[in-house]
């Protein structure tokens, strides 16, 4: 079993104080490689033009790009959870680099509260990683982001907007260059991970929400606020076309000063250009829940629902 503990001490005394991305991730990645059994790939893939690119590595060649969402690695990147995989082999979209891999384990790295990297190691063995690997992998990532948040390039950024029914906004946001992923969940309510059922009957306080992962190198949190005020209707003050009240009124949930003065700004000239009151609420993020799996790409999963012009529009036929 590996020995976590003495390893991020180890991680910490190699890179302290050091200023160098690569060099500290080609030391992490060769720390692990020589202290983990039954190992046959350790290393990074870091997040570069709205994608994952391969960093410093221990093994043999491995792909370059990888599109965030796709394989392993992907997931871990657009769901910004790890990704610890049994058998590789039943595992949607993996990307096989080394045909030895059986199991994976890949745990994301941040920078500024946001997806920059991903460490990603693999086995021969099926079943090789445990809740142990998990818990000592992520305490190593917390080390190198402390370290090194500062020396990464790039990094995915997030936008939450409460537009009325999460699931016919969600085309809009995914349809712009730049945004990575849309995940459809709930914010602005106390409640610890509320249902949609309670949400919807305004049980909770929570409206629901969509969460936008993207690359703001490819696209701007003042565009994501024109996309969400496009693709609603602001003038509606107590939900948005057939879905009628508070968990459907619209909010744009602001995580810096910037961003809060970035959607008044589009708001104050929307009120100008229209000469009508805009109803959309500025509220610092406190929390979001993601949805269940059904209530995601619901409009992919469910064509039937949805014509063009509803798309368009925002609306659903029931
Ligand atoms: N298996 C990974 C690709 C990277 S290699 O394992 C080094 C994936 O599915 O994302």
């Amino acid at each position: 079993m590996t020995d976590y503990k003495t390893l991020c001490l180890q991680l910490k005394g190699l890179i302290e104080g050091v200023p160098h991305l690569t060099a500290n991730l080609a030391n992490a990645s060769a720390l692990l490689f020589g202290a983990m059994e039954d190992i046959n790939w350790a290393g990074f893939y870091l997040v570069e033009n709205g994608k994952l690119v391969l960093g410093p590595f221990q093994g043999k060649p491995a792909c370059i790009e990888i599109d965030i969402g796709s394989g392993v690695c992907g997931a871990a990147a657009s769901q910004d959870r790890t990704q610890l995989v049994e058998n590789v082999h039943l595992f949607p979209g993996h990307i096989a680099c080394d045909s030895a891999s059986n199991s994976e384990i890949v745990v994301p790295l941040h920078a500024n509260g946001a997806v920059a990297a991903v460490l990603d190691i693999d086995s021969p063995l099926v079943g090789r990683f445990t809740e142990c690997d998990r818990h000592g992998l992520e305490e190593f990532a917390k080390i190198l982001e402390c370290e090194l948040s500062g020396l990464f390039g790039c990094a995915l950024k997030s936008g939450y907007f409460a537009g009325g029914c999460f699931w016919c906004i969600t085309p809009f946001f995914k349809m712009a260059p730049g945004v990575i992923s849309v995940t459809s969940g709930y914010s602005g309510g106390d409640e610890i991970d509320p249902s949609y059922e309670d949400v919807k009957k305004q049980r909770t306080g929570h409206r629901e929400t969509i969460k936008a992962t993207y690359d703001p190198q490819l696209v701007s949190f003042e565009k994501l606020c024109d996309i969400f005020l496009s693709a609603t209707d602001p003038f509606d003050a107590d939900g948005q076309f057939i879905d009628r009240g508070r968990s459907y009124t619209l909010a744009v949930y602001y995580q810096s000063e910037q961003e809060r003065l970035a959607a008044e700004r589009k708001i104050n000239a929307l009120e100008q250009s229209s000469g009508k009151k805009v109803y959309v609420s500025l509220e610092p993020f406190k929390s979001f829940y993601a949805a269940g799996e059904e209530h995601q790409d619901y409009y992919l999963k469910n064509p039937d629902a949805f014509d063009e012009e509803m798309i368009r529009s925002g609306r659903k036929k029931s």
